[in-house]
Order: structure tokens, then sequence, then C-alpha cells
């Protein structure tokens, strides 16, 4: 099972105001979907109520602490390793998508092998920070810089092995 994280941020780390992603960039959700169509997409509560509908073409986990919580199209988890459990026998790729909370999890906890991440080019306001990036333990694979209204930088970093000790 290959774990990828997929994530968008402006130069000054921010990924998220309140509820909202705050940039608008022509052809950046498109690169998104392309990304991720045919996958897994796991996602905190709060991203999945910002989007507010299962993407197509896409099984969808939501992670969340409220037992009681349910929606018509995804499935539920208590934890993001709860998530990666209930996924791992399907084939699909796995993308985790979010927010600031399930990011900085998912790097502290060693889960993703794999990042995907576009940089908007401007600074923008916002409450939402993704970790430092990129860790020594990942190295950058490949990147196409895009111009756009905004122009964004896309880069694909794989974890690098570890030493054998
Ligand atoms: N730029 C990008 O690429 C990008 C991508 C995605 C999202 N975003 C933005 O990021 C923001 C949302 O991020 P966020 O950090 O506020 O929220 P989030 O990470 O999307 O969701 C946080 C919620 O996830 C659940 N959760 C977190 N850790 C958990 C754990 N260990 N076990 C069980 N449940 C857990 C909790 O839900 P409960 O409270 O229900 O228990 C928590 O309130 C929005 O602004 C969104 O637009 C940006």
């Amino acid at each position: 099972m290959t774990v990828s994280l997929v994530a968008a941020r402006a130069l000054n780390n921010i990924i998220g105001n309140g509820p909202d992603i705050p940039w608008q960039v022509k052809g950046e959700q498109k690169l998104f979907r392309e990304i991720t169509i045919g996958g897994i997409l796991i996602m905190g509560r709060k991203t999945y109520e910002s989007i507010g509908r299962p993407l197509p073409g896409r099984r969808t986990i939501i992670v969340t602490r409220n037992s009681a919580y349910s929606v018509l199209g995804c499935e539920i988890a208590s934890s993001l390793s709860t998530a990666l459990q209930a996924v791992s026998n399907d084939p699909r790729p796995v993308f985790i998508v979010g927010g600031g909370q399930i990011y900085q999890q998912a790097l502290a906890q060693g889960l993703a092998d794999a990042v995907h991440l576009t940089t908007i080019q401007t600074e923008v306001e916002g409450d939402i920070t993704f970790p430092d990036f990129p860790t020594p333990d990942f190295k950058l694979v490949k990147e196409t810089h895009f111009a756009s209204n905004i122009d964004y930088l896309y880069q694909y970093f794989e974890k690098t092995p570890s030493p054998i000790e």
C-alpha cells in the first residue's frame, strides 16, 4: 500500500483560513483531481465539511473522534491509523488530503511514503499551516512549474529508505 500526502500551501506555509482555502488558482484543482482520481481519500472532519460532499470517483474516509458522525457515501474512522487499517486490502492508492491537523499527524507518525506538494507563489492570510517540509527523510523526485493567474510549483517527494542499522 502506498500512502501519499496531497497538499497545497502558499509561500508562507498557509493552507487554510478557517474552513476556506484562501486562494483561487486556475488549474490547481484539476491537478488535485488528476493525482487522486480512482484512489482513496483520507481527510479530517473539518476538511470534509469544507468540501461538503464526497468527491466523485474516489473512496472517501473521514477521520473524526465523534462516533456518531455519519455521511452518506463516505466511511468514518476514529483515527488516521484506523483509516489506514480499513483500506489496507484495497489495491487503490491512498491519499491523505488534509487538513492541518491530519497532515501534522501523518508526517509526525511517518505514515506518508510520498508527498505531492503544490506551492502557490504568493503569501496569503490564514490560520492553518502545513508542517515544516521537506524534512531530511524526503527527497525531491520531480517538479513542474505552472503559469496561471497565480503561478504555482508542483513538487513530488518520496521518502528515502532508512539506513540499515
Ligand atoms: N491547501 C490544502 O491543500 C488543504 C487541504 C485540505 C484542507 N485544507 C484546509 O485546512 C483547513 C482544515 O484543517 P484543520 O486542521 O482545521 O482540520 P482537519 O485536519 O481537516 O480536521 C480536524 C478534525 O479531524 C478530526 N481529527 C483530527 N485528528 C484526529 C485523530 N487523531 N483522531 C480522530 N479524529 C481526529 C477531528 O474531528 P472531530 O472534531 O469531528 O473529532 C478534528 O476536529 C481548512 O481551512 C481547509 O480548507 C487545505
